[in-house]
């Protein structure tokens, strides 16, 4: 008989297949639909009421003309009536077992499932998804939802029976904490928005959801068809705002746990502000960023390589904090790798995300881009320019548009923090040095995503041995990971753990309770 596999068994969402002609004009029809009416007003979502007020704009990072919601953001006093109703409705979450929820969020997951071209055409304008981003985040969002659906009823649905001494019964079982704060980043607006209240909804807990400020639509949109698919209206509460929202709910005295994806400075502000707090020690589950390499060696496919690196470092932007960030070329061969990748980065589509031409849309905002053209002059001085990939003027004065770049770093010293963005740095190595460039990459404390291209096992143990990593990839690409395939997080500077989509993730959101009775 085949090995067990591990975690529930489920069927991931098979998406819509971009190749079918019918799928892109429901697409571009969706898109229609969905462009004619901007912009749209979104604000926070108490108990079911959707709450008015004075608006903020929401630019689109495609066209900065282009506004895509007025978006009413949350007050202390609407911070404070989302955490009273989410903690009135826990009781009875909690006490209807993981059955009963999991039916809930198996419907949630078939509505959005069926919504995937609105959902998509939301995503492409507010978040600058391209259609291959925008699908596969839609079957990310519908895989959490089904992936925890099926853990809650595995796990929360019983107690375990322990083994004990004749006469006395031992019995574990999980149960929800209370309200999570779940705080979520604009770069997976919809699957990880959705991933974090799934997993604390399957857990028994309920939710006060903030979504990042450049992306309110679409979690007002999912949170509005989680309602619409049967879930009860105090159970999730959407707060949208900046960080002083997320301040408010780190703070409010009804908060028993925090799922947080973001920077690592971020991380480590909530995880202050949970420990300066009176009351019950809570805790944080937090995924952060990551300065993820690939080592290649002289036996790698260089076509290989090339496919791997530019859908890596470029795909999405390289706004994943999986994204690859720095790699390691062999001296031998790195003159013919890198000529590879220029070639292939010029014939990268940058453009509108609803086109199906376009391989890379624009970063999110003004911030973002300033960031990284900062980065760039800095390169510039400090570093060597290898390459930019083809980008107009039209299309730079229109949006949030970078030309992806590759930059040769003079030593990894330079290399000191998170890009956010699609810059790609290059380290030529000397065989004899990649040891202590490991180790002083090691020392750098992230430990995300790492990529690895070789045929030989000793090249592989080798790297994974000197640099700590809660993904590794050998001989792909190191983005998209799927949902109880590659459960996903880091280590050190690049999360908590558990893992996302992974068999452990709920028991973090869970009180375990042993009950021992002499009989
Ligand atoms: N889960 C995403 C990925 O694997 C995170 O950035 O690419």
């Amino acid at each position: 008989a085949p090995p067990r596999l591990y975690g529930p068994h489920r069927d991931n969402s098979a998406g819509v297949d971009l190749s079918q002609k019918g799928v892109r004009t429901m697409l571009a029809d969706a898109q229609n639909h969905f462009d004619k009416a901007m912009p749209y007003a979104c604000g926070p979502i108490i108990s079911g009421k959707v709450k008015t007020g004075k608006a903020r704009e929401q630019a689109s990072p495609v066209d900065s003309s282009v506004i895509v919601s007025k978006v009413v953001e949350a007050d202390e006093a609407m911070v404070d009536a989302a955490f009273t109703a989410a903690h009135k409705a826990f009781d009875a979450w909690d006490r209807q077992g993981g059955a009963a929820r999991a039916m809930i969020l198996r419907k949630i997951a078939d509505v959005l499932e069926a919504d995937t071209g609105r959902f998509m055409a939301i995503l492409t304008r507010e978040g600058g998804k391209t259609l291959n981003d925008g699908v596969a985040e839609v079957r990310e969002a519908v895989d959490f939802l089904r992936y925890y659906a099926a853990e809650a009823e595995t796990k929360f649905s019983h107690a375990d029976r322990l083994p004990g001494p004749a006469g006395e019964t031992n019995h574990m079982e999980l149960a929800g904490k209370g309200v999570f704060a779940c705080i979520s980043p604009w770069n997976f607006p919809l699957a990880i928005f959705t991933g974090q209240i799934a997993a604390a909804l399957a857990a028994g807990n309920t939710v006060v959801a903030k979504p990042a400020e450049q992306t309110p639509l679409v979690a007002f949109e999912t949170i509005k068809l989680f309602q619409k698919a049967g879930l009860p209206k105090d159970v999730v509460q959407l707060v949208p705002g900046d960080g002083k929202v997320g301040a408010l709910m780190t703070g409010h005295p009804l908060l028993a746990g925090v799922a947080f994806t973001g920077s690592t400075e971020v991380a480590r502000i909530i995880n202050r502000t949970l420990a300066s707090r009176d009351g019950a020690i809570l805790p944080l589950i937090a995924e952060t960023g990551g300065l993820n390499a690939m080592f290649v060696d002289t036996s790698a496919l260089k076509e290989q390589v090339v496919d791997d690196v530019i859908l890596s470092a470029f795909g999405s932007a390289g706004q994943r904090c999986s994204a690859l960030r720095i790699i390691f070329l062999p001296r031998e061969t790195s003159d013919g790798l890198i000529e590879a990748l220029k070639g292939a980065m010029d014939a990268l589509t940058l453009g509108d995300p609803a086109d199906p031409a376009t391989d890379v849309g624009p970063v999110i905002d003004d911030e973002a881009l300033g960031m990284l053209t900062a980065h760039e002059s800095r390169m510039e001085r400090e570093a060597t320019i290898l390459h930019r990939a083809p980008l107009s003027d039209a299309l730079k004065a229109q949006g949030h548009y970078f030309a992806p770049l590759l930059v040769e770093l003079p030593s990894l010293d330079v290399a000191d923090r998170e890009v956010f963005g699609p810059i790609l740095h290059v380290v030529r190595y000397k065989r004899a040095d990649l040891p202590k460039l490991a180790a002083q990459l090691a020392g750098k404390g992230y430990g995300l995503t790492l990529g690895v291209h070789s045929r030989l096992q000793r090249f592989l143990d080798s790297v994974r041995e000197a640099v700590p990593a809660g993904n590794t990839y050998v001989n792909r690409n190191m983005t998209g990971a799927v949902v109880g395939v590659q459960p996903f997080g880091g280590e050190g500077l690049s999360g908590t753990g558990p893992k996302a989509g992974g068999p452990h993730y709920l028991y973090r959101f869970a009180a375990e309770r042993v009950v021992t009775i002499n009989i």
